[in-house]
């Protein structure tokens, strides 16, 4: 079986990326099951519920979130209806949603899909390293195929998370710094492992953002108002190949998208 994982979607040219590519990949891939990043999709902070619904419509089987969860208030309102969206599982207890979810399947396992977030130079939350053994040893009562999306800032968090997780789940993919790193492998025990999947968004912006806004504010250190960059969008993406009877994975491959990258289906 075979995941498909696209990296943080960013505002509307994340979204048209999405919606010019995410089929097409799909067609190309096949892809068992499709996991979406969604944490930018709404200019950039937090998602909203068409986006939602449009972004499962454009193929997604399951959205992840990340730090800027809370930043569209209107999640508040439909995330307890929102059942093929996990936001990071270490936000406090009692946090509305949840961190780990499950994709049914027709003919194999269901996939368990954890959303998890570092502490490195982020938000103080719950110990991600306690949080997700505890609910991938949950998970494993159901299913051995098990996606985890580590939300972090700094690559040696997400590699002690990888290295951690390492034989307990198919695949440890970061997100949240959006440069896509070229350091897949399979790790010994069998998960699959990327620091970061890159983004889905404005390519000639500062990680999304307006160039010229962001390099004010290196300049003067005055706020300024951050907005998307226009222009021509990149689509970053993993493809994960898993053995459905042991959960391991056998391959992974990286996909980018992009003016100097170009997609042939
Ligand atoms: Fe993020």
């Amino acid at each position: 079986m075979k995941i498909l994982f696209v990296g943080d979607v960013y505002g509307r040219t994340g979204r048209e990326m999405i919606e010019s590519y995410l089929q097409k990949l799909k067609s190309k891939f096949q892809p068992t099951v499709t996991i979406v990043n969604a944490e930018n999709a709404a200019h950039g902070k937090g998602l909203t519920k068409k986006i939602y619904r449009q972004l499962i419509e454009a193929g997604a089987d399951m959205l992840t979130m990340g730090n800027h969860t809370w930043d569209n208030r209107e999640l508040f309102e439909f995330i307890d209806d929102a059942k093929l969206l996990v936001r990071p599982a270490n936000f406090p207890e009692g946090t509305p949603g949840t961190g780990i979810r499950y994709i049914t399947l027709p003919h194999t396992m269901s996939v368990a899909v954890i959303n998890i977030q570092g502490r490195v130079f982020l938000p103080p939350l719950d110990d991600p390293f306690r949080i997700v053994k505890q609910l991938v040893d949950e998970a494993h009562q159901k299913t051995s195929i098990i996606f985890v999306d580590v939300h972090a800032e700094t690559t040696s968090e997400k590699l002690a998370l990888g290295w951690y997780l390492d034989g307990r789940v198919s695949a440890v993919i970061g997100t949240h710094t959006h440069v896509q790193t070229a350091d897949e492998r399979i790790l010994p025990q069998g998960t699959a492992y990327l620091t970061d999947v890159g983004m889905t968004g404005p390519y000639n912006g500062i990680i999304g953002v307006k160039r010229a806004t962001v390099t004010k504010r290196f300049l003067t250190s005055m706020p300024v108002r951050f907005e998307s960059e226009e222009g021509s969008g990149q689509l970053g993406a993993v493809l994960i190949q898993i053995d459905e009877k042991t959960g391991k994975a056998t391959k992974i491959n990286r996909i980018l998208i992009n003016d100097d990258h170009l997609f042939f289906d």
